[in-house]
């Protein structure tokens, strides 16, 4: 948390309780806006498109949730990919991630297994007992981005892959737990990386969260590791909380042919959770509940 004598986030160098302490001098969400705007690059979401984000959450957590349930051993992953592009097309949805980046990316969706961190792209692999499987979903729906994942387990999974599964949501749970306005962007690097470490798991410090709801990636960009990161939270931030936990070493390998595939440089099992959140007058809302 910011304190009284810590320096204001405005930029003013004035201690932050003779600036825009809340008590001493309540700004209005749009001055914020302004400012956040500037100094941050930070968009702080208005009513209406938290309207227009919270309704392309939503559709993304129900499909994601609908594609777990179908994710049963024997499956290939493309037909994970094919049933979100039906599902979109029904809602006049589009899939965020199809053509995204590059090489523009093949899927409507990731599929990440077992030692695939994340971006692992569907194809003719199917599930077997013992597999873990990160789904990520994103779609636009009226213009707005909503952005989620989930991991699934396949059958008996062994205990390495169990654990990381765990800590993975529990990670992003207990960020989550945090999130206020004046929380400093840092404290959730620390608070997900002191839960893994002492669960013995690393956290994958290639990727990171990020701002999202007008576009797929906006600013702020949020480190899982510990980090120095002194921007505060305020009213009206959308972003992601989506760490990624490793039962071995940290580093992440790209793959050199499909230049997506990140996958652990140990071979160990990896696992990742997100949800898209916003943050509120005191507090947060998980905007990724089906
Ligand atoms: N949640 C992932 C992310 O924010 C989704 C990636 S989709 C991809 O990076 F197209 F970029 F692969
Ligand atoms: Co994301």
């Amino acid at each position: 948390m910011i304190s009284r004598n810590d320096p204001c986030w405005c930029g003013s160098n004035l201690k932050w309780k003779k600036c825009h302490y809340p008590e001493k001098s309540p700004v209005s969400l749009d001055e914020l806006r302004a400012e956040y705007r500037k100094k941050y690059r930070i968009h702080l979401k208005t009513p209406e498109e938290i309207q227009g984000i919270k309704k392309a959450c939503k559709f993304a957590a129900q499909t994601l949730k609908k594609l777990c349930e179908m994710a049963k051993e024997g499956l290939t992953t493309k037909a994970i990919d094919e049933m979100s592009r039906k599902l979109c097309r029904d809602a006049q949805a589009i899939p965020a991630a199809l053509g995204y980046g590059h090489p523009p990316f093949p899927g409507s969706l990731c599929t990440s297994l077992n030692d695939v961190i994340c971006h692992g792209i569907p194809d003719d692999t199917q599930l077997k007992s013992g597999d873990i499987l990160n789904i990520d979903f994103a779609c636009i729906l009226g213009g707005y981005y909503g952005d989620c994942s989930a991991m699934v387990t396949i059958g008996k999974v062994d205990e390495e892959k169990e654990l990381v599964v765990d800590v993975a949501y529990e990670s992003m749970m207990r960020a989550i737990a945090i999130l206020k306005p004046g929380v400093l962007l840092y404290e959730i690097g620390d608070i997900i990386e002191k839960y893994a470490a002492s669960k013995n798991c690393s956290v994958v410090d290639a990727f990171v969260s990020h701002g999202v709801g007008l576009k797929f990636h906006e600013e702020p960009q949020i480190a899982h590791h510990y980090n120095r990161d002194k921007t505060p939270l305020a009213e009206g931030m959308i972003f992601t909380i989506e760490p990624m936990i490793n039962a071995g070493v940290r580093h992440a390998v790209i793959d050199p042919d499909d230049h997506w595939t990140a996958r652990t440089a140990d071979g160990k099992p990896s696992a990742q959770w997100e949800h898209t959140v916003l943050i509120t007058k005191d507090g947060y809302e998980i905007l990724t509940s089906p």
